[in-house]
């Protein structure tokens, strides 16, 4: 035998030489959820170990994040019922305690990567990510929702926009939006390739944010559709977005492959709630290896072609790697 492949995986040594894929703090973006109030910690019941937290805590635990090497943070807001309606208006709403955290966030810890989300769902009564008529999500309708919560974000002074939406054209008419308002240095990181996926149900129980009717296969991707991921990632290429991402990331691999190689766009892959609670509640009952499985994920999800992991594994890698 003149090819003995195992002769590269004899020893520790050979095999971190010839490692082809290394996950690091750099890529990872830790998602967080806000809650209004002082002092408060809730943990979300189907994902152990995450916690809502007011701002307060937020800003310590992005300080602390920043420390372990982390730069990179997603937040998303938890509405209270009674400040929900139709229009979503407390989207932006400039006194709203999200947007109030966001601007105390970028003053106190301006190093910090601040990415936030677009779309109606965490502010809507009927808990989708458009408005809704008839029982039906309009489009073009909530792209003007979207231009507001958008501009009021960008003046926080956040770094970056995460439309998570799915409305047809939203890449497109935020960034001449911004562009117009003076906003060009925020980007765009779109989510690109989000599909209608079962994997979102822990997160929807985080922001209470549960569709009140139907659910949103109109608007996200079916999740058997492989080519039809490649005509959204053209058209938000075209319409300006500088990330493009695919959600959820394991079980959709091949897209993440295919976006990266079909584009010259950083990809990122959002390893979403399921995911998290899967490999957590399996580890509660003693059936999976925590760390391991961990690793192998976010290493699978890069070796894929991601450039950019967000996850809520996060802090517990960057923890694991200062060990
Ligand atoms: C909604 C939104 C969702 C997630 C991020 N933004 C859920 C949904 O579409 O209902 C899911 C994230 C996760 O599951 O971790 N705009």
């Amino acid at each position: 035998m003149l090819r003995r492949p195992r002769r590269n995986r004899k020893t520790a040594g050979i095999r971190s030489l010839t490692r082809q894929t290394q996950v690091t703090t750099d890529d990872l973006v830790f998602p967080l959820f806000l809650i209004e109030g002082n002092n408060q910690k809730q943990e979300v019941t189907s994902m152990p170990g995450i916690y809502r937290l007011t701002s307060d805590l937020m800003l310590k635990e992005i300080e602390y994040c920043m420390g372990l090497g982390i730069r990179s943070f997603d937040v998303f807001p938890v509405i209270p019922d009674k400040d929900k309606n139709p229009e979503a208006s407390e989207g932006h709403n400039e006194k709203s305690f999200y947007l109030r955290t966001l601007r105390e966030i970028k003053s106190r810890l301006p190093e910090a990567h601040i990415i936030t989300d677009i779309a109606m769902d965490p502010y809507s009564s009927d808990g989708h990510d458009g408005l809704v008529k008839n029982g039906k999500v309009l489009n073009d309708a909530t792209l003007k929702i979207l231009g507001k919560m958008a501009l009021a974000q960008a003046a926080t002074g956040i770094d970056m926009i995460g439309p998570s939406d799915m409305m047809d054209g939203r890449v497109g008419y935020l960034r001449e939006l911004l562009d117009k308002q003076g906003f060009q240095e925020v980007g765009i990181m779109s989510y690109t390739a989000k599909y209608a996926s079962a994997f979102y149900g822990p997160f929807r129980d985080a922001l209470d944010s549960v569709p009140k009717f139907g659910d949103k296969k109109t608007y996200q991707m079916d999740p058997a559709n492989r080519r039809e991921a490649l005509l959204e990632a053209r058209l938000d290429y075209e319409e300006g977005a500088d990330i493009l991402m695919v959600k959820p990331a394991l079980p959709y691999l091949d897209i993440i492959s295919d976006l990266k190689e079909n584009f010259p766009l950083p990809v990122a892959a959002y390893n979403v709630s399921g995911e998290y609670a899967m490999i957590k509640s399996a580890v509660q009952k003693g059936w999976l290896d925590g760390e391991r499985t961990m690793k192998e994920s976010l290493t699978a999800i890069k070796r894929a072609g991601a450039d950019i992991i967000l996850t809520y594994f996060a802090k517990e890698f960057a923890e694991g790697n200062r060990r």
